[in-house]
């Protein structure tokens, strides 16, 4: 019988990373093997992957050294950076290139760098309609990343370039979810106007980048993009009320407003909200959903994954 081939999986203990290994571990005999990659083999994540029947190894995106250790003898890798651990988009940028150079070394045969697109194509520095964030970038946590797409093209590594889209998750863990306005109604705060923001579980990018591994050669080198659904603000308020049984509005805020917000990352998610709002058929076009389906045919819609999750979402 031919050996399983091994897919190590940066991030496995978080959202993208885990719903790979899940995907890969739920079909046994798909013919592929989950290495899951921790900075700590002994968290209780990690001990839950490894009950699972994942392979799991020790590195960091920081160490390239344990990056090649724990690519050694695989197959695929799949490559994410951790934006909001630290903001940083020069350390996003570096950390790419270390995955990149690792795979180089290792022989990595397909890589899935999990990326985004670079904004400034749409808004240039010079455009004044948003401001430009760190003095280079209008999106940081997508512009670093598009950055270091060419190191894996550079590298000859043969890549798949993944666009992912906003986690509805974000309305569990992200403090997105519905809140109580002046008025005593719940309503969720976005500053989309009345355009459709791609969407999708976490869970769900794991089982499209899974369908990409199994596709063999079908997508190296090229750039794809995924989504559950493309929903307006309304939409989503509207799909929340139905299933949460009670009332939830859209509140529509400009850009200029959302950045102002003061969270750590505002701005930068201001500036990705006005992208995804004026660019709205590049961006939602580039995401397309029988393509995701295609790869992931258990996908989920955003009521499908709300009826799945009402109980986890925060309601004040
Ligand atoms: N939020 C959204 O709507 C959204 C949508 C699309 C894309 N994204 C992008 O998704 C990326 C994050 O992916 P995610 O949501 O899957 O992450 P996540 O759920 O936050 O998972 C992070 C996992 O990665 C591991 N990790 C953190 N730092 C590491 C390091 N230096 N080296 C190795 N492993 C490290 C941690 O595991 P251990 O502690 O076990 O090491 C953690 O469990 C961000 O860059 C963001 O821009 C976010």
């Amino acid at each position: 019988m031919a050996q399983n081939k091994i897919i190590a999986v940066v991030g496995a203990t978080g959202a993208q990373g885990g719903g790979l290994v899940r995907a890969i571990l739920s079909d046994p005999n798909g013919g592929f093997a989950a290495r899951a990659l921790t900075r700590d083999v002994n968290s209780p994540k990690a001990k839950a992957l490894a009950r699972l029947g994942a392979e799991v190894v020790a590195a960091d995106i920081d160490d390239i050294e344990s990056l090649k250790r724990a690519f050694k003898g695989a197959y695929g890798a799949y490559c994410v950076t951790f934006f909001w651990a630290h903001l940083s988009p020069e350390k996003e940028r570096v950390e790419g290139t270390n995955m990149a150079s690792a795979a180089k070394m290792t022989g990595i045969q397909h890589a899935i760098w999990s990326t985004f697109e670079d904004t400034r194509k749409w808004v240039p520095l010079t455009d004044n309609r948003m401001p430009t964030l760190q003095g280079k970038y209008k999106v940081a946590h997508f512009d670093a990343k598009s950055e270091a797409d060419h190191v894996f093209t550079d590298l000859g590594v043969p890549t798949t370039f993944l666009l992912t889209s906003f986690y509805w998750e974000n309305f569990i863990y992200f403090g997105m979810g519905p809140r109580k306005g002046p008025d005593g109604k719940l309503a969720i705060t976005l500053p989309m106007g009345d355009k459709k923001l791609p969407g999708m579980s976490s869970e769900d990018i794991g089982k499209c980048a899974y369908g990409i591994f199994k596709r063999g050669r079908e997508f190296i080198g090229k750039t794809v993009g995924i989504a559950g659904e493309h929903l307006t603000g309304a939409q989503m308020a509207a799909a929340l009320s139905r299933v949460l049984g009670k009332e939830v509005r859209y509140n529509e805020v400009s850009p200029d407003t959302y950045r102002k917000f003061g969270f750590p990352g505002a701005e930068d998610l201001g500036n990705m909200f006005q992208v995804n709002r004026d660019f709205e058929q590049a961006f939602a076009g580039a995401r397309d959903l029988k393509f995701s389906r295609s790869l992931n045919p258990s996908l989920l819609t955003f009521e499908s994954w709300l009826t799945q999750n009402k109980s986890r979402i925060p309601l004040e």
